[in-house]
Parts: structure tokens; sequence; C-alpha cells
């Protein structure tokens, strides 16, 4: 793909003058890393199941060997893949911004792994284990063949620490969203299908709020019609050209 600048300049001007920006991104800035997105087709082993079938707390209930083992799946192709390099140009963004908000729907840590220093997990993160019953992280527990493990305090399954559909999200996370959202300067969305909220109204939040809106997607999302900027095309491509533009040198 050709480079996507140039970009509008009052939209340049308006990240230059800025003081708190803030991004919300889904699944699709870690697509370009190799990592499957929510609602692409499953690979391998996986093909067979609805992403939307095994987060719910009603499979873990049901097979909860079967979500403890795509849970280990995915932990696994995330450790084996690398931040690309739209990660890593909202990590320049944050240097480049006084006041910089990232808000992740994505439990792969790979904004935090390409330098990103303030990431706010809606969704929680896959590589954090906590007890089922007592909902607190469990950093250790005694080797088993058991799947899933047990907690040593309590003995209940241990499960992922994500948000599963069905379930509310961490409140102080969704605080922090939400304010961020309302004091944006700029907002930009990346990579994300907005179907699943609350996080898909924090964009609409921050434009009712005052904030220049800005999508980037490879195609057009229920946000795009609100957006003052639509930046179609792979973020791994547009994020870098984005910030060389508006902070060139
Ligand atoms: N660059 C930019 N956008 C991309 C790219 C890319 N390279 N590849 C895919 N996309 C876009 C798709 O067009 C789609 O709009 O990323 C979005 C991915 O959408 P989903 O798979 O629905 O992922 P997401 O929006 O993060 O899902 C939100 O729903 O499934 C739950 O909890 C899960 O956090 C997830 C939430």
């Amino acid at each position: 793909m050709s480079s996507p600048a140039p970009f509008p300049p009052a939209l340049l001007d308006s990240l230059r003058r800025a003081v708190r920006v803030v991004v919300l991104t889904g699944a699709g800035i870690s697509a370009e890393s190799g990592v499957p997105t929510f609602r692409q087709a499953q690979t391998g082993l996986w093909a067979q199941y609805d992403p939307q079938e095994l987060a719910t707390p009603a499979a873990f209930r049901r097979q909860p060997q079967l979500v403890w083992d795509w849970y280990a799946w995915r932990r696994e192709l995330v450790a084996g893949v690398s931040p690309n390099p739209g990660h890593i140009a909202l990590a320049s963004m944050e240097a480049h911004v006084p006041a910089f908000t990232l808000i992740t729907q994505n439990v792969d840590s790979l904004h935090q792994r390409a330098g990103s220093r303030h990431v706010i997990e809606l969704h929680g993160n896959i590589a954090r284990v906590k007890c089922s019953r007592e909902e607190r992280v469990v950093e250790t527990w005694p080797a088993t063949d058991e799947r899933p493990p047990r907690c040593p305090d309590c003995g209940a399954f241990l499960r992922p620490d994500v948000v599963w559909f069905g379930e509310a999200l961490p409140d102080a996370a969704l605080d922090a969203a939400s304010e961020a959202a309302q004091r944006a300067d700029v907002f930009l969305t990346i990579g994300t299908s907005g179907l699943v909220q609350p996080a898909a109204s924090l964009p609409l939040l921050a434009a009712d709020n005052g904030a220049v809106t800005v999508e980037i997607n490879i195609e057009d999302t229920p946000f795009s019609p609100w957006m003052n900027y639509t930046l179609r095309g792979p973020s791994g491509v547009i994020l870098p050209a984005l910030v060389a533009s508006t902070w060139p040198g």
C-alpha cells in the first residue's frame, strides 16, 4: 500500500495542539502481528469454535478444560508474536502528547510490549490468571496435570483474568476510560468493529464532549458516519505515517 500521507492538515494541526489525546484500540491493531481478530475465522484446531461461544461463563461452567485450553493456546500464540508498527507508533505518540491515554479492548499485552506506559485494559489480560470463585489474581499454583488447575486457596478452578461476554468490566478501568473520553481533545478509534458495549460508547462520548474524532480501520464500522476523520487502511501502515507527519524529525 502506498503511503497514506498526506493527511488533512487540520487533523495534523489538531494533534499537534492537543493536550489530551485518547486512543481506543481493538483486535484490528494486533492483526498485523498475526493475532486473529475476534470476528475473523479462527485457525487450525480452534476453527470449529466460535470465540463468542468460548469466551463466556456458561462455556467455562460447561467445559472448563476446553475454555482453559483455548486460552492456553491464545497465550502461547501471543507470546510468539511481536508488536507491529501500529503498536510502536502509539508508544511514540504517547511521548509527543502531554496527556495521552490508551484504552484497549485487547488482552494480548502487545501495547505494553511496544512501550506504551499508560494502558487501560477494559477486557483484562490473558497473561493473568484468577480464582473463578474469589476473583483474585493468582500468580503461582502447585504443579498439576489437572486443567484448569485449582486455586491454592479455595480449590475452585483457576480461569483467565479476562472479561467474558455477559460479565461486567472492571469498574476502575471503565471509569478511567469514560473520564478520559469526556476530556479528550482528540479521540482515535483504531481497529475495532464497535459491536461490543460499553467500549463502543466511548468514541461517541468523546464526540459529544467536543473531541476531534478519528477512526483508523480497513473497513467501515458503525462509528464511521460520526467521525470527523476516517482513515481507511491497516493501522500498521497508517499510524506510523500519521505520527511521522504530525511530529516530523
Ligand atoms: N488495521 C486496522 N483495522 C483492522 C485491521 C488492520 N490491520 N484488521 C482488521 N481490522 C478491523 C476490522 O475491520 C474490525 O473492524 O478491526 C476490527 C476487529 O473487530 P473485532 O474482531 O470485532 O474485534 P474488536 O472490535 O476488538 O472486538 C471487541 O469483542 O469479541 C469481544 O472482548 C472481545 O475485545 C473484544 C471485543
